[in-house]
């Protein structure tokens, strides 16, 4: 696997792959690699002949008393775990490669009204972070497609709505989210968790399942749904931060007429910010 730390060595190692006709894929990552990013690696490989993991933790998608000086950083452990599945490059920047006028000076890509709602409300600023980074990355590697996890996954609805609206020639693929045994969606935040909360954090999972469960046996009561699962969540110990029935592509309220439902949440376990989605589909 080639390291590389600059937009420049990056470029150069790909210019040979493309003239080659190779196809690129790309992997954004912010590092703390787990079994959920391996495997945006392991689809990326199935559609692309070279494999670009970026690990940048982007600082314009944190807000101010967010995480990102304590966010898990552990890159030779990444490293080796890339190594394993035969990824060609890494690309590892640093801030100022990225940010050379800095963060706030720098042009941003901003997505209207879908990153208004759920993380977008409750993180302001954050997708504007986040677009800006997946644009530039896109720029820099001029990948043929690129892989997010459906864990994030109002993120992924954001990107593909701005590849769309700007036209920019790239396919996005969207791996399903990877799961432990008992359920909680993997993310690099779980390790933040106390032993207790660690116990208690598969219930969220367990909530929505609770109501993929409802809505398949027909109850299209979403506002109680949501309702009575916010108030589980709270009494087991949660602070809910939104619970929300939506359309899958929109992100808009589901109406009972819909057939692609996506209940969204995120709620705190102390400090720690889970997030988790299911899909529904109705008959
Ligand atoms: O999902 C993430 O880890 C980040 O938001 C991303 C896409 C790498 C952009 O920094």
């Amino acid at each position: 696997m080639f390291i590389v730390n600059t937009v420049k060595a990056l470029q150069d190692c790909l210019a040979s792959h493309r003239s080659s006709g190779k196809k690129i894929g790309l992997v954004p990552t912010m590092g703390n690699l787990h079994h959920g990013h391996l495997q945006l690696v392991k689809t990326a490989q199935q559609h692309a002949d070279v494999i670009v993991v970026t690990l940048f933790v982007n600082p314009t998608q944190f807000g101010a008393n967010e995480d990102l000086d304590s966010y898990p950083r552990t890159f030779q452990d990444d490293c080796d775990k890339l190594e394993a599945l035969n990824t060609d490059i890494l690309f590892a920047p640093s801030i100022d490669e990225i940010y050379p006028r800095g963060g706030d000076d720098a042009t941003h890509v901003h997505v209207p009204n879908i990153t208004n709602v759920l993380c977008g409300a409750s993180r302001p600023g954050h997708f504007d972070g986040v677009t800006t980074i997946v644009s530039k990355l896109f720029n820099m590697t001029r990948a043929d497609v690129a892989v997010f996890g459906e864990k994030d996954y109002q993120q992924l609805a954001v990107i593909r709505r701005m590849v769309d609206d700007l036209n920019i020639p790239i396919i996005i693929i969207g791996e399903p989210i990877v799961r432990e045994a008992d359920g909680l969606a993997m993310s690099s935040r779980n390790g933040y968790l106390s032993k207790e909360q660690r116990q208690l954090a598969p219930k969220l999972h367990a909530i929505l399942s609770n109501i993929h469960q409802a809505i398949s046996k027909g109850d299209y009561d979403f506002e109680t749904l949501e309702g009575a699962a916010k108030v589980q969540l709270s009494e087991l110990g949660f602070k809910p931060d939104y619970l929300h029935i939506y359309h899958r592509d929109n992100l808009r309220p589901a109406k009972k007429a819909d057939k692609d439902l996506v209940i969204v949440a995120a709620a705190f376990l102390g400090t720690t910010r889970l997030i988790d989605n299911l899909h529904v589909h109705c008959v």
